[in-house]
């Protein structure tokens, strides 16, 4: 499916695969709805545009068990709504165990109430061995690794539901990038 508007506003889906592309501004408030993988990717500003720019995105619109996937700065994001069986499993890992020991409410941000809400995890979805985007699509344990997180199909990088490197050659975490709430639901990137 291939989608025009003025705005250059395209959405393009190959064989179920979702990539969805969306030219906006410096800043945009987006949304999942009800596709598992969507990738947004802003398209139709200069690169240095989008560079300097940051993105606003609707948590609410994101559904349990989904994620959204976006370009920021030139690098994938992922929203990702936890369920409750990955929250639990991310809180309870004892973290002497990891790498590149984080706790879970560590790689979260306050809501404007000061409180973390832990059903949002957003990272920058590129994996911190040699750079390539880890895969992670809920329901297919192939797509997941062997933390239930998301694998990166390189070089055999697994992460569990909280980004952190459980398994693999990466040294790191999947990167929480610079973000925070401007509202109850809604969160800044950049
Ligand atoms: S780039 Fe991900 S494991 Fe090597």
């Amino acid at each position: 499916m291939s989608e025009h508007t003025e705005n250059s506003h395209e959405v393009i889906d190959h064989e179920k695969r979702d990539f969805i592309y969306i030219a906006t501004g410096a800043a945009a408030a987006v949304g999942a709805g009800a596709l598992a993988w969507p990738l947004v990717m802003q398209m139709g500003k200069a690169a240095d545009t989008l560079a300097a720019g940051s993105i606003e995105i609707d948590l609410s619109k994101v559904s349990e068990g989904a994620q959204l996937k976006l370009l920021w700065r030139g690098r994938p994001v992922f929203v990702r709504h936890r369920t409750p069986a990955e929250i639990a499993e991310a809180e309870a890992v004892d973290i002497a165990e990891l790498k590149d020991p984080e706790t879970d409410n560590q790689r979260l941000v306050p809501n404007p109430a000061g409180k973390l809400d832990p059903k949002y995890l957003v990272m920058v979805g590129v994996c911190t061995h040699f750079g390539c985007i880890p895969v992670g699509e809920q329901g297919k344990v192939d797509a997941q690794g062997q933390y239930g997180g998301w694998y990166c199909p390189c070089h055999g990088s697994h992460y569990d539901t909280s980004g952190r490197i459980r398994k693999g050659p990466a040294p790191k975490n999947l990167e929480i990038p610079p973000y925070e709430y401007v509202s109850d639901t809604v969160i800044k990137v950049g």
